[in-house]
């Protein structure tokens, strides 16, 4: 069904580095690192990104373009209750990450409305306050939201995509200058030294958290564990390289969201914030002090907040998607009424976490650090175990050989399944902690 909603014949890479490239690597990614003490993250995050990340991303990909189908498409064919069970946790997920990423997302409007008028340039801590929370928030969470249900009611989602082929190469010119502007910085030393040193003794008596954070950061960025790569794979060519195709946009990911940590510490340390203070607003908080004190700042501001718009938005939409083609599945009903509905109810459930930023934690981590790595675990499960040699045969197509394949098959079938289920276990027990602290 999602494949009738692709009618022209869109990039496939762009499309997923659209999904893949957002929110995540520019705002979740640096503040999550602050929170989990900097280089000690980084590190597990990169691990899992390499080790679980990319062979995840390409057991996406082999059931798309196996199947030809959107995820619950193929669950269905193979008529396996565990696949529609996957199919579930990939729907609730979406639900619960785009009602809050839509907030986020309203900030990004606010942030780029306020660069022509200046309104962060004086105290930027006590802007994003009025700008996070409250009716400034829920009006432009439900604006984010319009544009998004209105591209996936209404298909204008070709001027969207050609408008993020120009997007990855702005923001990466953008975070290298800002970056570059941010070395010269005086709290830029200790900066890096917070980011890029890890010290073991840290990362490993503190695993029980970074691991299920890393984890979820790992597939939340990448897009993973709901079926939208599943998805947008289903469009690859037989000729093409999976695996060539899966390392490009882990590389280009990751590497934004690298550059934003880049950008983001020198001047939280610059203006002496603790790096785990900030909280949700680590990011925005530290992009407009820096703007404010650019020349010409506030056009930059404007085109970066412009660019990281889109950026949510083509990731935004890929979320929204899975979502409605669930519901169209599952209850038989029409694109436009059901995109409606949903994103009128998505609206509704995401209003708490634009009123306290503490709901947003309680969503987050649920959706990524629990339902995100559920997901991934069980479509490995599923590629690993029932339909192995499908999936070697599939990935050995148009790129890497029997050997390569095979290699990766038995990552999915044992290295993945112990990691993730262990990372759950963990990101369960720290989710109920922090739910019995929080309430
Ligand atoms: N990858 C997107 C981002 O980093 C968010 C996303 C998560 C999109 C899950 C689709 C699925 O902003």
């Amino acid at each position: 069904m999602v494949r009738e909603t692709w009618g022209t014949r869109v990039g496939f890479i762009l499309a997923a580095v659209g999904s893949a490239v957002g929110l995540g690597n520019i705002w979740r990614f640096p503040f999550l690192t602050g929170e989990s003490g900097g280089a000690a993250f980084l590190f597990v995050y990169l691990a899992f990104v390499v080790f679980i990340g990319l062979p995840v991303l390409i057991v996406e990909f082999v059931i798309g373009r196996r199947s030809n189908r959107n995820v619950i498409g193929a669950f269905k064919e193979l008529d396996n209750p565990n696949w529609q069970f996957a199919g579930f946790v990939g729907a609730l997920a979406g639900f619960i990450i785009l009602s809050y990423y839509s907030v986020v997302g309203g900030w990004v409007i606010q942030y780029f409305v306020s660069s022509f008028t200046g309104a962060y340039a004086g105290d930027a801590a006590a802007y994003f306050g009025q700008a996070a929370t409250g009716t400034n928030a829920i009006v432009a969470h439900a604006i984010f939201m319009g544009l998004v249900a209105g591209i996936v009611a209404f298909g204008v989602r070709d001027g969207l995509e050609r408008a993020a082929k120009l997007m990855v190469p702005s923001i990466i010119a953008l975070l290298v200058i800002l970056a570059g502007y941010g070395a010269t910085l005086s709290g830029s030393s200790e900066a890096y030294a917070y980011y890029l040193s890890p010290n073991l003794d840290t990362i490993l008596s503190n695993l029980g958290s970074i691991a299920p954070a890393a984890a979820g950061q790992a597939f939340f960025t990448l897009s993973l564990g709901m079926g939208v790569m599943v998805t947008y794979a289903s469009y690859i060519s037989e000729d093409r390289s999976l695996l060539q195709d899966a390392g490009t946009i882990v590389v280009v990911d990751t590497s934004i969201a690298f550059l934003a940590g880049l950008v983001v510490f020198p001047f939280l340390f610059t203006q002496g914030v603790e790096p785990g203070a900030g909280g949700a607003g680590a990011v925005f908080i530290s992009l407009a002090a820096a703007f404010s004190s650019l020349p010409a700042g506030g056009l930059i501001g404007a085109v970066f907040f412009f660019t990281l718009g889109i950026a949510a938005l083509t990731s935004a939409f890929s979320i929204l998607e899975v979502v409605v083609s669930y519901v169209i599945d599952t209850f038989d009903v029409e694109r436009r009424n059901a995109t409606l509905v949903l994103a009128v109810i998505i609206f509704a459930v995401g209003i708490p976490t634009a009123i306290d930023l503490t709901w947003l934690d309680v969503y987050d981590k649920f959706a990524n650090n629990i339902l995100l790595i559920l997901g991934g675990l069980l479509m490995s499960l599923f590629i690993g175990w029932v339909y192995a040699d499908q999936g070697v045969d599939e990935l050995t197509k148009g790129g890497p050989s029997k050997g390569l394949a095979t290699g990766w098959l038995w990552v999915v079938r044992v290295v993945i399944p112990v990691v993730l289920a262990y990372t759950l276990y963990l990101g369960a027990t720290e989710y109920w902690a922090f739910l019995m602290e929080t309430f």
